[in-house]
């Protein structure tokens, strides 16, 4: 199997195509929910909350946008599970005050009126806080890299973390259920474990960032233990039915290009953990990359391939996938379910519509993904 398209053969596939055919807009049975195709959009931190963290007006024409223009999913952006630690960003949205709560209520019904399923992303920020001074991580490890101004909470290094105890971790992974829980009640479909892009749960996973020697730290066993630990809290206090996803990936924001070391090795290893705790679906971002060249194994094999051939649950791809050729052959070729779009979508709210209907889409601009003036619903 090869991973490159000529010019000629993606013009001759979207033409041909047009677009009713086109592998994207088939449903999919997904943990007992019938989703109408299979463009996700992918979860992005907008910074564009109140500051208590409680959803504004323009967040609700946002999400609401993504519906009306058919995505058959839309995952949130990283929500904060606590208010001890987790929060990565001064205008962060969170799940966890009633006020928040209440505000997600209101705006999955707007969301959910579409038809589309609605999946809060669950995430602690770790050592990649912009927002807290005092932050915690696996390890007193600095981290790689500089905050985003553009998030707020000023620009720089980041703080040099505490390293958790293991009360600490406890508390996390507390967070993550109650989160859960208010997931529930805001009338989500289901969460996402943020345990990609180099926050609190891939700090765990990744060697330099966790230089623990108990048993979080040492072997992938050891190190996937926060993400098993948080899946199996957040299941207990779910209803059946309700979906529970994990996002993982190789890359961070702080670190680009990191890859798991031995490659294939590494990931069988961290898939093989995934599969004891069963998520209802595996999201492999492209962070810092693209799906095409994001984890191509010595068998040729794609990650996310490898990830539905290990775990044996549906899975999620991403990075460039706005590309139809490249996204039709990685759906009819088994390496994926679903794929997600993050600047795509920010771009073309509307864009399954636009692809059912063969329009053409517009190009994506870095304004596009700044955050919204602060204002209350
Ligand atoms: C503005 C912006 C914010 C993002 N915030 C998040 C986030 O909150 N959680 C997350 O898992 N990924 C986040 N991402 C990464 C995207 O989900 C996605 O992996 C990335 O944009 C690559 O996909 P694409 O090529 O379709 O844009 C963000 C990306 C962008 C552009």
């Amino acid at each position: 199997m090869s991973f490159s398209v000529s010019r000629q053969a993606l013009n001759f596939a979207v033409n041909k195509q047009t677009m009713t055919t086109h592998p994207i807009l088939a449903s999919f049975e997904l943990a007992g929910h019938t989703v109408k195709n299979r463009a996700v959009v992918a979860p992005m931190s907008r910074a564009s909350a109140t500051l208590q963290g409680v959803p504004t007006a323009a967040m609700h024409t946002y999400y609401e946008k993504f519906a009306a223009g058919g995505f058959g999913i839309i995952i949130t952006e990283g929500l904060y599970t606590d208010t001890i630690a987790s929060q990565a960003y001064p205008h962060q949205p969170g799940i966890v005050t009633p006020a928040q709560i209440a505000g997600w209520q209101q705006l999955a019904e707007k969301v959910k009126a579409h038809g589309s399923l609605f999946i809060a992303q669950l995430m602690h920020a770790g050592a990649l806080s912009q927002h807290l001074t005092h932050t915690q991580a696996p390890s007193v490890v600095t981290p790689l890299g500089r905050k985003l101004r553009s998030y707020g909470g000023g620009d720089g290094p980041f703080p040099i973390p505490a390293a958790m105890t293991v009360a600490d971790i406890r508390a996390a992974v507390e967070g993550y259920a109650q989160a859960a829980k208010n997931a529930v009640d805001a009338g989500f479909h289901g969460v996402e474990l943020h345990g990609a892009n180099g926050y609190l749960p891939d700090q765990f996973l990744t060697a330099y960032t966790n230089l623990r020697n108990d048993e979080y730290g040492g072997a992938v066993a050891n190190r996937f233990r926060i993400i098993a630990e948080s899946l199996v809290a957040i299941r207990k206090v779910v209803p059946p039915g309700f979906m529970v996803g994990l996002r993982l990936s190789e890359g961070k924001v702080n670190d680009d290009h990191y890859r798991w070391p031995e490659g294939a090795v590494t990931a069988a290893a961290i898939l093989e953990e995934v599969t004891k705790v069963a998520p209802d679906y595996v999201h492999i971002s492209g962070e810092g990359s693209t799906w095409e060249r994001l984890g191509v194994y010595a068998n040729n094999e794609s990650l996310t391939g490898m990830a539905k051939r290990i775990v044996q649950r549906p899975v999620i791809a991403n990075g460039g996938l706005e590309d139809l050729v490249v996204a039709g052959r990685a759906l009819q070729e088994g390496h994926t379910d679903f794929i997600s779009l993050g600047k795509a979508a920010l771009a073309n709210p509307d864009w399954p519509a636009k692809v059912a209907a063969g329009l053409p889409v517009l190009p994506f601009e870095r304004s596009m993904a700044a955050p919204f003036p602060p204002q209350e619903v």
